[in-house]
């Protein structure tokens, strides 16, 4: 699926993000499951990541990452058109986390609902959000990817409990934006991997019970090696994607930010790629994983650092649970 070419352009024009405090490091890990800071980070790049307080939520931290993408582009709240919150740990099943940051932002004129498309959530936020903007129906959005990943994880799973983080990363988009236009987005989904991260309880088809829970069925569980495959394959293809039908280069490209994942996912794409890992930005030392969130953080440090360059391609890459996979490609 492509999105269609935009009537109006439609760019960035303002990003923040927020994580939580508490930190929870390798060594704090060590102590919860059979695991070491060495094999964490020799195999996933990860060092420390966030954890929200007990009393915060989802809506907290979109909330807290909202209103800096807000001050950041200089736009007030009733301005915006749309709220879009991509995430998989929602405040509650109903209503939607989207209208809890509507109300406490006062976006009085904004649409709003939840997106969930994992890891590739902030991404297809982006192209959603695009669409309705180039097509007149809305001004501006405000795009977020929340999560509290932390309260479906397993920390008696060294498999999982390692690898996810808690954050919010925001960004306002709209019409005639000066910098950051998104030429291309685009999106792809492959159910029949869905196997592969799954909650089993807690849905629809499986509503908690006390069965469910003695047999921790409301955890993510993942199928580490088989995602890993699947994430280093889908990079490059998407990558190559963009490079074929713009017709560019490594050396046109001014950077890279992709779903935090894991290092050595990124290292692997990158090698037949030739694009040099100066141009990939990442910061999963810090936050590892953390899902829908993960593209919107990063992009937000990212042009904060400075590291995003002027007159040449942003490229936004993600993937994840679905399967679901997006990417974004923008000019600055
Ligand atoms: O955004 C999408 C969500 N992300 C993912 O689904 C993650 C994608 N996958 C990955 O990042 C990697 O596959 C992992 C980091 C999860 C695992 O790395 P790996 O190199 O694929 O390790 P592995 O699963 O092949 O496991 C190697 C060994 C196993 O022991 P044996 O069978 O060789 O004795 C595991 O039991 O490492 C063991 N192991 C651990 N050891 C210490 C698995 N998890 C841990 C752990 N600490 N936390």
């Amino acid at each position: 699926m492509t999105t269609p070419r935009a009537l109006r352009p439609v760019g960035i024009l303002g990003t923040g993000h927020y994580v939580p405090e508490k930190v929870l490091s390798n060594f704090d890990l060590e102590k919860l499951v059979d695991t070491s800071d060495e094999w964490i980070f020799a195999r996933t790049g990860m060092r420390e990541r966030r954890i929200a307080a007990p009393e915060e939520a989802t809506s907290d931290l979109c909330i807290q990452a909202g209103r800096r993408a807000l001050e950041n582009a200089g736009v007030d709240p009733e301005e915006i058109g749309l709220i879009i919150v991509a995430t998989v740990t929602p405040d509650h099943l109903v209503p939607a986390t989207a209208c809890i940051v509507q109300n406490e932002l006062g976006c009085t004129n904004a649409g709003a609902f939840d997106l969930e498309a994992a890891c590739s959530g902030f991404v297809t936020n982006l192209s959603v959000a695009q669409g309705m903007i180039a097509n007149g129906t809305i001004d501006k959005a405000l795009i977020i990817g929340g999560e509290c990943m932390s309260r479906i994880l397993d920390y008696e799973d060294r498999a999982s409990c390692i690898l996810f983080g808690d954050g919010a990363g925001a960004a306002v988009i709209g019409a005639d934006a000066p910098r950051g236009r998104v030429i291309e987005s685009f999106l792809g989904a492959d159910g029949s991997g869905g196997h592969t991260m799954r909650v089993h309880a807690g849905g629809s088809r499986r509503p908690v019970d006390q069965d469910a829970l003695a047999e921790r069925m409301n955890y993510l569980r993942i199928k580490g090696n088989e995602v890993f495959k699947f994430a280093v394959s889908t990079f490059r293809t998407l990558m190559e994607k963009q490079m074929r039908d713009h017709d560019f280069g490594p050396d046109d490209l001014g950077l890279v930010v992709p779903h935090q994942v894991n290092y050595r996912i990124i290292e692997s794409a990158l090698k037949k790629l030739e694009v040099p890992e100066e141009k990939i930005f990442i910061n999963l030392e810090k936050y590892g994983n953390t899902s829908g969130a993960s593209v919107g953080i990063a992009l937000d440090e990212a042009i904060r650092e400075g590291r995003v360059v002027e007159g040449k391609f942003l490229s936004l890459i993600a993937f994840g649970a679905g399967l679901t996979w997006s990417s974004a490609l923008l000019r600055w």
